[in-house]
């Protein structure tokens, strides 16, 4: 039975000056899972708004052909009674809940089905059993709660609708690596225990090659492949090229010419020994140990060439995640030391190690993965005749396809508050600009740890 059905599926918001969804045609049967895969600005979460009418309904934009969801034509029923039928989940818990506390967040969520409160109950505890949370979260308040719990809180909100259709909008890309397990661990109760269809948009391939019968990539308002993982993974090149990428184990399984298609790194091993190719499984690393360690300072001395000594014997652990404050007055060796940790200064005595090596085994282009330096005067800094440019030079001496460059670039730009002046010359800015472009331009490069030296005077 199918309960997707769309077809010739158009859509251009209001504002948007090219077309978002240029033709989309689909089916899903009930039963199945299945993923949306695709790079960013692809128009996945455009696809998922279409489904419950949002799109066109509370979106304004322009329409054309046809949504069918269990039946019900999405330009004739209202959002409110698709909506009954079909949960969507957003990648952002925070901004679903609306209420004070959890229990009075999911009462809210099925208020309007016209149940009573008994049921109402019984449904609470049985979706909350099914995310793995109990009673006791019920007067937690949701914003006291961790990454994982808020979007497993979600989760239940949206099952306990018993919706017939779960849609989930990339449910785990905004956690940490433990929240990331725990919803995952709940999608997958979910599917075993459960009548359900499930739509998931998800970059993750390990886990769609785990979960899903069935993968569309979507690129530019268009699906551009569609099959069973086993289909979809196998054409490495192309997916690449349109931002999807297969599981490790699968390119590694198909460059080495296995037979088949490895579902999983033991599948991989085990093919890989059929063809006589030696190969072991690493022991998996305990995933949640504490935070890593980044950055070791150990009894770090500096003196400046003129003699005057600006560090004596500074020990400092960087740890991931982390943000560290280094407060004193001007003078007292800050800068120093973050130039330091940065490899543009090298201490007289001491060391400073960088993912337990040394910092100096680093060439500059493997240490600005590991550590950014924003400069306290951006105009040290900045050098490049665009803003645009100055934030793409980094990524250009990565070896990163222009596609890349241009779509991280973008990104950036954005979180920055730039991107009107992309096409500047960084000389025009006002300081504030500047200072957010030399952000922008070292953020950019995803460094595990980014220093920034604050300016303490000069602010605006
Ligand atoms: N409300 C909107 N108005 C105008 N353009 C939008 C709006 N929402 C999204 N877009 C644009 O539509 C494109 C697809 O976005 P989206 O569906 O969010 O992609 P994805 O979820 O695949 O990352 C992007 O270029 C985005 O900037
Ligand atoms: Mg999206």
């Amino acid at each position: 039975m199918l309960v997707v059905k769309i077809e010739d599926l158009k859509w251009k918001y209001l504002e948007s000056r090219r077309q978002i969804l240029s033709g989309i045609n689909l089916k899903v049967e009930k039963g199945e899972f299945l993923a949306i895969m695709g790079p960013a600005g692809a128009g996945k979460t455009t696809l998922v708004l279409a489904l419950n009418g949002t799109i066109p309904q509370r979106i304004p934009g322009e329409f054309s052909g046809r949504v069918e969801v269990l039946n019900m034509d999405t330009l004739k029923y209202d959002v409110s009674d698709i909506a009954k039928r079909i949960a969507l989940v957003f990648e952002d818990p925070e901004i679903q809940f609306v209420m004070s506390n959890v229990e009075d967040e999911i009462v809210l969520g099925l208020e309007w089905l016209n149940i009573s409160r008994e049921e109402i109950e019984e449904r609470i505890e049985w979706a909350l059993d099914l995310v793995g949370l109990n009673k006791s979260f019920l007067v937690r308040q949701p914003n006291q709660l961790s990454g994982g719990e808020k979007q497993r809180i979600a989760i239940a909100t949206a099952i306990a609708r018993k919706p017939e259709i779960l849609v989930l909008d990339e449910p785990t890309s905004d956690l940490d690596p433990r929240g990331k397990s725990e919803v995952i661990s709940s999608i997958k109760k979910l599917r075993d225990e459960m009548d359900l269809t499930i739509i998931m948009v998800e970059h993750e391939p390990d886990l769609v090659s785990e979960l899903a019968d069935r993968i569309i990539v979507l690129d530019n308002g268009r699906i551009i492949v569609e099959g069973d993982p086993s289909y979809v993974f196998r054409k490495i090149d192309y997916i690449k090229n349109h931002g999807v990428f297969p599981p490790e184990y699968v390119e590694i399984g198909l460059k080495l010419g296995v037979n088949g298609f490895p579902r999983n790194v033991e599948d991989l091993i085990a093919r890989l020994r059929e063809k006589n190719i030696k190969a072991r499984q690493f022991e998996e690393k305990q995933l949640f140990r504490d935070k890593a360690k980044i950055v070791e300072v150990r009894n770090v001395e500096y003196a400046y060439p003129d003699g005057i000594v600006a560090l004596r014997g500074v020990n400092l652990d960087i740890f991931e995640k982390e943000l560290i404050a280094l407060v004193g007055p001007n003078g007292s060796g800050k800068t120093t030391l973050a130039k330091i940790i940065a490899g543009l200064l090298k201490p007289v005595k001491g060391e400073v190690l960088i993912d337990g090596r040394p910092i100096e085994n680093y060439d500059r282009l493997k240490l600005s993965e590991k550590i950014g330096y924003v400069y306290q005067n951006p105009e040290h800094q900045i050098f490049n005749q665009t803003v645009w440019d100055e934030v793409a030079f980094g990524l250009k001496l990565r070896n990163l396809n222009y596609k890349d460059i241009e779509e991280k670039v973008e990104k950036c730009l954005e979180k920055f508050k730039l991107k009107g002046l992309a096409r500047e010359h960084p000389f025009f800015l006002s300081k504030g600009e500047k200072r957010r472009l030399a952000l922008a331009s070292i953020y950019a490069l995803k460094p595990k740890v980014m220093i920034v030296d604050e300016p303490t005077t000069g602010q605006d």
